[in-house]
């Protein structure tokens, strides 16, 4: 199974110029456990590490439907490095398994786990914020309490595993969303797009969009693994190496 890497770019009025040209390393859903090839998280791993990426975002649904399936893959995990931390949030197929089990794994392996939750990032005397939300499906964002322990006009970026939460998100001070969860729609027919897309992602499928009046950019990675049926077409796993730039353009 290939990997593809897709590297957009995004103008960040609010971003500090200390952290100008930021590179993030993003994936989503794992699904372990669902026919999940160690081969293709191994890769991921690997084009992580040759990328030196200064933060990691995972996006959830780490595992499929047993939280357990995630224990063989943490050494894997725990070797994906970030110059300014990594940082993971859960997703629906998460929570249908055991929430607690996973994020504490995730922990084990190096990942500062948000649950309506925010973490400061600094760099030469500046920072931003990362607000992670609770899955939108199974669980119950609460923005106003990711928000909570974020001062006033800092630059927040927000993971949320559903991309159609960027429609409620956009309401907030958050100056970018990053989701997964939809996986491309995992079989796409030329011409037509997504075969199937799941409750969360019918609005929101793949890659970059301007969301609401003022056109919070919203980026939607396709995802590593698969669910429900053991077929990706046409919609390659991927790695988005994305590039923040402070300023206007
Ligand atoms: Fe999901």
């Amino acid at each position: 199974m290939q990997l593809d890497i897709v590297r957009p770019s995004f103008r960040c009025p609010r971003l500090p110029a200390a952290f100008d040209g930021i590179r993030i390393a993003h994936f989503s859903d794992l699904h372990l456990g669902f026919y999940s090839r160690k081969s293709v998280i191994a890769r991921l791993a690997e084009a992580i590490g040759r990328e030196t990426p200064d933060l990691v975002l995972f996006t959830g649904d780490a595992v499929d439907s047993e939280a357990d399936a995630l224990r063989e893959y943490l050494p894997l995990l725990a070797s994906m490095n970030g110059t300014l931390g990594k940082f993971a949030i859960l997703g629906n197929h998460d929570y249908m398994t055991r929430p607690d089990l996973v994020a504490d794994m995730l922990k084990v392996a190096g990942f500062q786990v948000l649950r309506n939750g925010s973490a400061l990032v600094e760099r030469r005397g500046e920072a931003i914020a990362i607000v992670g939300l609770d899955d939108g499906l199974k669980g119950f964002p609460d923005p106003a309490k990711g928000l909570g322990g974020v001062p006033d006009g800092l630059f927040t970026l927000l993971m949320m595993h559903e991309p159609d939460y960027a429609d409620t998100a956009a309401a907030y001070p958050f100056d970018m969303q990053i989701s997964g969860h939809s996986h491309g729609g995992q079989v796409r027919v030329p011409l037509i797009g997504a075969m199937l897309t799941p409750p969360g992602a019918r609005r929101y499928v793949m890659g970059a969009y301007a969301v609401g009046e003022r056109a919070m950019p919203l980026y939607v990675n396709r995802g590593i693994g698969e669910t429900h049926l053991p077929i990706r077409f046409l919609c390659t796993p991927e790695l988005t190496m994305m590039t923040l730039r402070s300023g206007n353009a």
